[in-house]
This record gives C-alpha cells, structure tokens and sequence, in this order.
C-alpha cells in the first residue's frame, strides 16, 4: 500500500513554491476537494513563510553584525574634492531641482571652479525608467549614486501595490542612511524641534517581505537591532549636547511593541546615561502626536528620537504645523553618504493640473541647506539660510502657493538668488 503521508508530503512539496510566490493556488486540478486544497495549500504556504523568516532573521541577524563593526563619519572638512550628485525624481521634481541647482551653482562658485566641488547630475531616477526595469533604483543608476559623496534628490513616485519598492526606502538601505534628521521651526510659537528618526529598520526594513496565506492572512514584520538604535540614539544625543538641547524625548510604542519598541526605548536610555546633562524622557507615539497640537505644551520639545514608521507620521504632522510637507527639509544620512531630499512627494496630481511650474521650492532649498552645513560649508549655508528667512518670512516678495494663483518656482528662484 501506498504511503499516503509521504505522498502528500511530497504534493505539499511542490506546492510550497508557488505558496511562497504569493499565488494563489488553483481549484480541484489535482482531484481534491477545495476543502482539501485549502488544507494543502495552507499547510505548505505555512512552511514557505517559515522558511522564508529563517531566510530574513539570518540577513538581519548579518546586518546587525556589520552594523556593530560600525564606520567612522567622514569628515568633510577634510576632504579634498566632494561630488554632489542632483537627482531630479518625477513629477514636481524637476522643476524644484532646477532652482536648487542654480542656487548651489551661484554659492559654491568657487569651489566648482577649483575642483573642490563637483556638481553631478545623476539620470535615470525617474518612474518610467524604474517601472521598464523593474527595479526601485537601476544598477547604473545606483553606481552613479555611490560615486558621489552626498545627495540632492527631488520626490520619487512610489506606485501604491505592486513589488516596485520605494526609491527613498531603497537609497537608504543601499547607502545605509540610518538618520533621518527633520527640523522644524515656528519661530513666533518658541517651536525649535528636531526629529531623528531612524531610517533603516521598523516597519521598512522589510516591507516588502513580509508573507501572505492567500484568501487567509498576511503578516509584515518590523525590525529593531541593538546596534541600530543605539547609533541613531548616539546621532540624537549627540546633537542635543553640541546644541545646548536639555531635552531629547524618547518616542515609541512600547505598552504595545514590547520586543521591538521596548528595545529601542531601553537602548535609547542607554545611550543617554553618557550624557547626565540631558533629559530623556518616554513618551508613547498616540500622546504626542496630540502633544504637537497642544499649544500649551509643543514648545517645550526640543529634540525627538524615534523609530522609523512613527518618525515618518509625526514628521509630516510637524512640518505640517510649521506651515505645510512643503515648507520642510529632510537629511538621510550615514557614516559614508548623505541624501538631502525635500519631504513632500512628486505631486503628480499637480502636474495633472498644469501647475508643476507653480510648486514650492523650498523644501528642497532647506534640504539643500543642510546638505552644505553637512559637508562643512557652513557659511555658504547661513547665506542660503538668511536668503530663505528674506525670501519666506520677513519680505516675502514673492510669494508661491503651489497653484496658480501664486509666483512661479522660477521667480522665487530669481528672487532667492537676488538675495543670496
Ligand atoms: C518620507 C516619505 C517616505 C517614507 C516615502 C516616500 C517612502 O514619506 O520620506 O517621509 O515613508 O519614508
Ligand atoms: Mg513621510
């Protein structure tokens, strides 16, 4: 008599392949009963995801281990010749970069022409070229990337669904930016914060990987490592202490996320126990984002420390209170690379509209103020950062909306250059 059991075995077997792809399998083709195709077919997606997981905890497990191998910062001062690549991204991204260009040209005019600087335009970072490849960052486009040392890049179109993962989320993982640095300022309301939200685990460390039982359940995972919260807590506390901060609050979900949340908060206190100058304190991601809107007690943040995906949320929240995702600048940056972006999006519904030539630029032109304060060029930052404070809050000569009612990108890039 037959082995039934080795024989399904060895039919679940030549199941679980298709399982782990993600397809659903198909009726009765094999005579069974849906009944038992469902039996079957769950069993074996069960066992591909369990193979799949084995698969990730050890890639986890690896990085973890290099992390901890650690990099030392470079040190920009120093350096004899830096290359900024400019990424122009899709939709509005463009047209901002083209007045961010301009202005790096007309501030770093000297150092382009003695070689120190050299301004690299990166190709091919578009969602036309990305969808035809099928790769969220092509492999030219990547090589050009790391030739550079640090990044200007317009918004890239991440298509919701689909496997095409985002541009940002792979950038940052390729060049491992592992800080995701956002100011935000109302000067008038005493609002001076800074978020550092870490940037390469949580939730998008494996967002795209996480496993599916079709028709029954899906199951993403989030990612907290030793040595990857405390090099952003260090980048955290560090900043607090060079900058009088008193300070840095410690923001999770612990009560909830025990293992990965209460990892990053414990870590996180740690790291602060090397700086008994600073206050860290705990607060839980719901509390805070109500926090931010409470205009008796907002001001008194000063530096935030979060894990990815509630850095992402609140972030939006806080540039929104300091006028809108437009007006903020964003740094990703690493031991090796750096990436300045602005926080919004490519907007393809305002190009929809004809009204990309009327986008905001000054996201970008914060990010691209912090891109030279980066790379040491701190004077050249300040004037970029006085032009801005003209441009945007004392003269406002030209003012852009976003739309038609308001100035052109162009003009206010003509009127920043006026005053830089
Ligand atoms: C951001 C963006 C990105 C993110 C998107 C574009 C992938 O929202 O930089 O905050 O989720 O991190
Ligand atoms: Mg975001």
């Amino acid at each position: 008599m037959m082995d039934r059991w080795a024989e399904n075995r060895k039919r679940e077997d030549g199941l679980s392949e298709s399982a782990a792809q993600g397809k659903k399998e198909g009726g009765d083709q094999a005579g069974r009963t849906a009944g038992e195709t469902a039996g079957v077919s769950t069993e074996a997606g069960i066992r591909a995801a369990v193979s799949h997981f084995e698969v990730l905890l050890r890639e986890q497990l690896l990085r973890q281990q290099r992390m901890e191998e650690g990099e030392a910062a470079v040190d920009y001062s120093e350096k004899a010749r830096i290359t900024i690549g400019l990424i122009d991204g899709d939709g509005i991204g463009p047209v901002i970069m083209r007045e961010a260009r301009r202005v790096l040209e007309k501030l770093l005019a000297d150092e382009i022409s003695s070689g120190r600087v050299v301004l690299r335009k990166i190709e091919g970072l578009t969602i036309e070229n990305r969808l035809a490849l099928g790769k969220a960052v092509p492999d030219d486009v990547l090589e050009a990337i790391k030739s550079c040392d640090v990044l200007l890049k317009g918004p890239t179109t991440t298509p919701k669904g689909g496997s095409l993962e985002s541009a940002n989320v792979t950038l940052r993982r390729e060049l491992d930016l592992f800080a995701n640095v956002r100011p935000v300022t109302v000067p008038e309301e005493g609002i001076d914060w800074i978020f550092f939200r870490e940037n390469t685990e949580g939730e998008y460390a494996l967002g795209s990987r996480g496993v599916e039982l079709p028709g029954a359940l899906t199951m993403d995972f989030k990612v907290t490592t030793d040595a990857g919260t405390r090099r952003i807590a260090r980048a955290a506390f560090e900043y607090a202490r060079r900058n009088g901060k008193k300070n840095v609050a410690i923001v999770t979900k612990a009560n909830i996320m025990k293992k990965t949340d209460g990892m990053f908060s414990r870590i996180a206190h740690e790291v602060a126990a090397d700086y008994p100058e600073i206050e860290a304190e705990d607060w839980y991601i719901d509390i805070m984002t109500a926090n931010l809107v409470n205009p008796r007690l907002r001001s008194r943040f000063q530096v935030f420390l979060l894990p990815n995906l509630y850095g992402d949320i609140i972030t939006d929240e806080a540039a929104q209170i300091q006028g809108g995702v437009g007006t903020a600048g964003s740094a990703n940056t690493g031991s090796r690379y750096a990436m300045f972006e602005a926080i919004h999006g490519s907007a393809p519904r305002k190009i929809e509209a004809g009204e990309g030539e009327y986008a905001n630029p000054s996201s970008i032109l914060k990010a691209a103020e912090m891109l030279l304060r980066h790379i040491a060029m701190t004077e050249q930052a300040d004037r970029l950062h006085n032009a801005l404070e003209i441009c945007l809050e004392t003269e406002r000569g030209v003012i852009v909306t976003g739309h038609r009612d308001g100035a052109r990108c162009a003009e206010f890039g003509d009127y920043l250059l006026e005053k830089l």
